[in-house]
């Protein structure tokens, strides 16, 4: 359908206000919707862009109780923090509100409202898991027990964590109340159901008939879920965090998280135009699409659109341009195993760097697939293209003209084939853009862009400027003038991209008013323009610098390897017996010293109360040698003696390993005589 519009509503997923953001928001939604924003914007067009944090929702309060705070106390402490984040990456939203404000809260009250009003929901009564101690309805995370399929202990009501099942509370072996550690009983509770199964036809007719330009990945989801059949959904919760739902008889019942999370688009929308907010959501004329990850494809495809459709006086998407995951080094980012590299951690560990990261997260977006970004990429992303290509050519634009022409823009004179044909390929650029941008194939657009500076390159490399400098000034006044003109097509055609790096360029180039109707121009700065100083736009990225990330990634690996050790169930038990063959004694150091060519071992003598033995330990890392002699350490002395590095270690010190992996010597807690057993 090529329908026009006036004007081009654009949301972005609320991300949930219980942790910060990290590169997989920013890959697969953030950047996405900012640089088709900024592309509209550029073209004049009439946009809003909508953002903001998401406040409700279990986890939140499940945070707030393991941290001994309030559920308030969480979202202003991430809703702030992940604010701050995206400003400084330049994702311009319109405004960025959140979920738990008064206006959001009447709005999402208000739907319901006439929701119910209208008949729209059904009303059901089932039996849920209900914790007497703590009186109250527990919600799927609130209850563990053991996995039916796998026999994991610690499974939680709506999942396992060890082998991925899908669950529901009832399927739990032994269910138990996270909050009281009791098992649950099963108590009725009434809640209210959008009965998808309603909408199911006209929702089939809109998605797989008229919308089939909707990204496969997209399409493809919304259609198996079609096919398997809509059911009611539950949009209530018996919780004590979120929105009241506003009807008598529903004391401690609020709104589901992800009804209420949508309706926080148009309270936004609202807290920003009191007045005008609805132009934006109910007339025709306006074009609304959700930018959203792939998990999100359901309920702004479905869901969402249902509740609309229910209420009746607001448009519906006009596409969902959805994204699938960003892996990191391989692996899922995952928030609760800190595997991620965090927003508010890469401005400090980068400062100043933000446009190289929205550059390589839309160069390798997951736009079609799941894909990876490695820190190796994201360094030779910069070195080869930011600096060797972007920078470079505008860096030998600029510099060649202050040089040769007192940073003026010079003349044009007679062009060659050469640089006819260099011109020509701009005339097709910004139809190829455009076309990329409209369809949400940012990395195909930022090759395109990249493209235009490559171009730029070759033609300096190819012209030799600072050769021709020496024989023929006008020569290389054309050749400087049209290297220029390619440089404010490049601050033009990257803007939506590198919002930092473009204004920078248009300061070098003293132009603020570039526009996108502009781009393909070959004549954007008059000769004789005045160009101010420039510096460079890139930095070269170092090894050592890529090193430290990569290490923090193994440190945060090793971490969690150890953690999920721990989380193992103990060792199977032995009898006593067993213990007894085990000979720990306490004995004194008197010798340490590292072992050559081997961080991690000391070797010590060790008075064992009848002779001197001598114990290789693998904990050089944690200790100095000398800090140790003196000291009384625990011991295993009947352990078979074993060669370490040439030396033959008898018997194995004890220590403990923290959650960070460091060791700590186990040591008697007041002096003993050496050789005493430990028993
Ligand atoms: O997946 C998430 O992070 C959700 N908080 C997204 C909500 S999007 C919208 F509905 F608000
Ligand atoms: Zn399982």
């Amino acid at each position: 359908m090529n329908k026009e519009f006036k004007r081009t509503l654009v949301t972005s997923a609320l991300p949930y206000a219980n942790g910060p953001v990290h590169i997989g928001h920013l890959a697969g939604v953030y950047v996405p919707a900012d640089i088709y924003v900024r592309y509209l914007r550029l073209k004049g067009k009439d946009v809003l862009f909508i953002g903001g944090s998401d406040e409700h929702g279990v986890p939140i309060t499940i945070r707030a109780k393991k941290e001994g705070v309030t559920p308030q106390d969480v979202v202003d402490k991430f809703h702030f923090l992940i604010k701050e984040s995206f400003e400084k990456f330049g994702i311009a939203f319109d405004i960025y509100s959140r979920t738990s404000s008064e206006i959001h809260k009447q709005t999402a009250s208000d739907f319901f409202l006439k929701l119910y009003e209208k008949g729209e929901f059904i009303e059901q009564t089932s039996e849920q898991y209900y914790d007497e101690e703590a009186n109250m309805f527990l919600a799927d995370r609130y209850i563990m027990g053991e996995c039916p399929h796998c026999g994991n202990p610690n499974a939680y009501g709506d999942q396992c964590e060890v082998c991925g099942t899908s669950l529901s509370p009832t399927d739990l072996i032994n269910p138990k109340s996270t909050l009281s550690g009791k098992a649950p009983i099963l108590k009725e509770t009434k809640h209210w159901y959008l009965p998808l199964d309603k909408h199911e036809a006209w929702l089939r007719q809109w998605i797989l008939e008229d919308h089939k330009e909707w990204k496969n990945n997209v399409y493809g989801q919304c259609k198996s879920w079609l096919d398997m059949g809509l059911q009611p959904r539950a949009v209530s919760r018996d919780l004590d965090w979120g929105v009241p739902i506003p009807l008598q008889g529903a004391e401690g019942k609020v709104l589901y998280v992800w009804f209420d999370a949508p309706i926080g688009y148009i309270s936004n929308t609202k807290e920003l135009l009191p007045d005008d907010w609805e132009k934006w959501w109910k007339s025709e004329d306006t074009k609304l699409l959700h930018f959203i990850g792939k998990d999100n494809i359901v309920f702004h495809c479905i869901v969402f659109p249902a509740m609309l459709k229910a209420d009746g006086s607001y448009i519906l998407p006009e596409n969902v341009p959805a994204n699938e995951f960003l892996n990191l080094e391989g692996d899922k980012i995952s928030t609760s195993r800190n595997w991620a590299v965090w927003l508010h951690e890469y401005l400090e560990d980068f400062p100043g760097q933000q446009d190289v990261l929205r550059y390589v997260l839309t160069a390798n977006a997951p736009e079609t697939k799941d894909n990876d970004f490695t820190w190796k990429d994201f360094q030779a992303r910069n070195n080869n293209e930011l600096v060797a290509i972007l920078g470079n050519f505008i860096n030998r634009a600029l510099v060649l003209t202050k040089n040769y022409f007192d940073n003026k823009v010079p003349a044009l004179h007679e062009l060659t084939d050469y640089d006819k044909q260099t011109l020509d390929e701009f005339s097709s650029v910004k139809q190829t853009l455009e076309n990329y941008l409209e369809t949400f194939r940012f990395r195909d657009a930022l090759k395109e862009a990249m493209n235009l500076a490559r171009i730029g390159n070759k033609y300096l490399a190819d012209t030799e400027p600072w050769k021709v400098i020496k024989t023929d000034r006008e020569r290389t006044e054309t050749i400087l003038n049209i290297a220029l003109q390619i440089t404010a097509n490049l601050a033009i055609a990257f803007e939506p991209f590198l919002p930092f790096s473009t204004e920078k360029i248009r300061q070098f180039i003293n132009t603020e008013n570039l526009n996108w109707e502009q781009l393909g121009n070959t004549d954007l700065l008059p000769v004789g323009h005045q160009l101010n100083e420039a510096s460079l736009l890139f930095a070269k990225i170092e090894d050592e610098t890529i090193q430290k990330q990569i290490q923090k990634l193994l440190d945060t690996k090793k971490a969690n390897e150890l953690k999920e050790s721990k989380a193992k169930p103990q060792k199977e038990n032995i009898n006593f017996d067993d213990f007894t063959k085990v000979d720990i004694r306490v004995g004194t150091v008197l010798e340490c010293i590292k072992v050559p060519k081997a961080d991690k071992l000391l070797q010590f003598l060790i008075d064992d109360g009848m002779k001197k033995r001598t114990i290789i330990s693998g904990i050089a890392q944690w200790y100095k040698p000398e800090d140790l002699v003196g000291k009384q350490v625990c011991f295993i002395a009947n352990l078979e003696p074993r060669k370490l590095r040439g030396v033959m270690s008898e018997g194995m010190i004890l220590s403990a390993e923290n959650a960070d992996g460091s060791l700590s010597v186990i040591q008697p807690s007041a002096p003993v005589e050496p050789g005493s057993q430990v028993v």
